[in-house]
Parts: structure tokens; C-alpha cells; sequence
């Protein structure tokens, strides 16, 4: 049986892409297909945790019960979401992939093909993470980073940048990890540097490694 570690917490969980709308038929959004979030979601729920999941585009939606479901579509959307439960959260993992960069503007009409070529303009969208880094309290905060090069250095600076207890780091040009595989590979990192490497494993495995050091950093928190 599953060690209720997480008993009573609330947690809230973000996964899948964002879509950026550039008109009504369009929009641009990622490879994310919410399982790593899904993951998280189901494993702390059986912990005994009271979920929240904010999921974006998604390419399956297992039914868990017992989780409450938020869908959303954009950057800012997200960010609503999650500000909306950050004040009475424990718990914050951020696993959505979201959209750096959207449309300047959103067409009211489908863009019509006019010219050889087109060029869109894209604007920066609120750092999600960053934001809560900001206004964290008693949170635990979670933040992943998808990198293909220098790890450990981005892992690091994304974890002090954005205010995070730990991060979740996956080399996303490694087979069988990152976008869209049932397994990921990733390292977790934490003030003071590494903590662990973990080899190739399933992304439910994966999660129950990121929450046994969720629940330390609880446990430690409420011994002091
Ligand atoms: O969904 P899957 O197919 O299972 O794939 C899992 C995954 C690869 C998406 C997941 O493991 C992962 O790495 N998620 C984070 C992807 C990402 O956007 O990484 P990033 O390094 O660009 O962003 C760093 C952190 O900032 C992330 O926690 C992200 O949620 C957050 N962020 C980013 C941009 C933004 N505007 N707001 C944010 O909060």
C-alpha cells in the first residue's frame, strides 16, 4: 500500500502545453502531453494529498478520480488558474510547458493568405513560476526545466531566479525522456545543489521520487 505522506495537503499541479491563439482556427503550443503532470497528479493523490490539476493541451486525459480538473488554454489563463489556489496551497509543481512567447495579436477572423511569406510578432507571457516564486509563503514550490545542453548551470539558475525549493531537470534530446514518452530521465535539484540523479525510469516512478523529496522538505519544515 501507498504511504498517505501526503495526507490533508493541498496540492496543485499544472500540465500539458498552453496554446497561444493567432485566430480562431490557429495557435501555436508545444509537444507536452501532460503525462509527467498526470503522473504527479494521480501519485499524490494516493499519498493522501486533495489535487488540483491545471491542465493545458493534453493528448490523453486519463480519468483519475477523485482530482479536481481545471482546463485552460493560454499562458495567462494558467496563471489565473493557479493564482487563484496559490494562497491556500502546500504545495505547487509546475510540469505544464508553457508558452514563452504568444501572438501580439489574436485575429478576430482567420487570417487569409496575402503575400509569399508572413511575419508574426510575439510578446513575452508572465513567467508563471517566477510570479509564484515571488509571492511564496509556506509553499513548497516545484518548478521543472527542459533543457538540451549545460543542465546542472540552467537547472540552478532557473531554481534561485524563480525562487523554487526544487528542480526538476530533464535533458529533453535524451531518448526516453521529456515530451511526450511514459518514461523521462531527470535530476532534482534543490538549494544546495544536486540532490538526486535518477536513471530511465517510468514517469508514475518518476513522480514518486519528486514527492518523496517534496514530503522531506515538509516534514523538515514542520520539525522546526
Ligand atoms: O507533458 P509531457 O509530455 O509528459 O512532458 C513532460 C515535460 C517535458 C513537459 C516536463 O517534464 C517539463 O519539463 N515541463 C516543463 C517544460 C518547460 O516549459 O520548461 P522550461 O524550462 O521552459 O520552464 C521552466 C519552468 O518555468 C517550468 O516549470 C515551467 O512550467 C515554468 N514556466 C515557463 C514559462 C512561463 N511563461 N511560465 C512558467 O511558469
Amino acid at each position: 500500500a501507498t504511504a498517505r505522506t501526503l495526507e490533508g495537503k493541498k496540492v496543485v499541479i499544472t500540465a500539458g502545453g498552453t496554446i497561444e491563439r493567432l485566430d480562431p482556427v490557429r495557435y501555436l503550443t508545444n509537444d507536452s502531453s501532460g503525462k509527467m503532470g498526470f503522473a504527479l497528479a494521480e501519485t499524490a493523490a494516493r499519498q493522501g494529498a486533495e489535487v488540483t490539476l491545471i491542465s493545458g493541451r493534453t493528448a490523453a486525459e486519463p480519468a483519475i478520480p477523485g482530482i479536481d480538473i481545471v482546463h485552460v488554454e493560454s499562458a495567462e489563463d494558467m496563471l489565473g488558474a493557479v493564482l487563484a489556489r496559490y494562497e491556500t496551497a502546500d504545495i505547487v509543481i509546475k510540469s505544464a510547458a508553457v508558452a514563452d512567447y504568444r501572438p501580439v495579436t489574436r485575429a478576430a477572423n482567420k487570417i487569409k493568405k496575402d503575400g509569399e511569406s508572413l511575419v508574426l510578432e510575439l510578446e513575452r507571457t508572465t513567467d508563471i513560476l517566477k510570479t509564484l516564486g515571488e509571492r511564496k509563503k509556506q509553499q513548497i514550490l516545484v518548478g521543472f526545466a527542459a533543457e538540451t545542453e549545460q543542465l546542472e548551470h540552467y537547472a540552478m539558475d532557473k531554481l534561485r531566479r524563480k525562487n523554487c525549493d526544487l528542480i526538476v531537470a530533464n535533458d529533453v534530446t535524451e531518448p526516453g525522456a521529456g515530451f511526450n514518452v511514459d518514461t523521462n530521465v531527470v535530476r532534482i535539484f534543490g538549494e544546495e545543489g544536486l540532490i538526486e540523479q535518477l536513471p530511465l525510469m517510468s514517469k508514475r516512478e518518476v513522480a514518486g521520487r519528486i514527492l518523496d523529496q517534496v514530503a522531506k522538505r515538509l516534514k523538515t519544515r514542520e520539525e522546526r
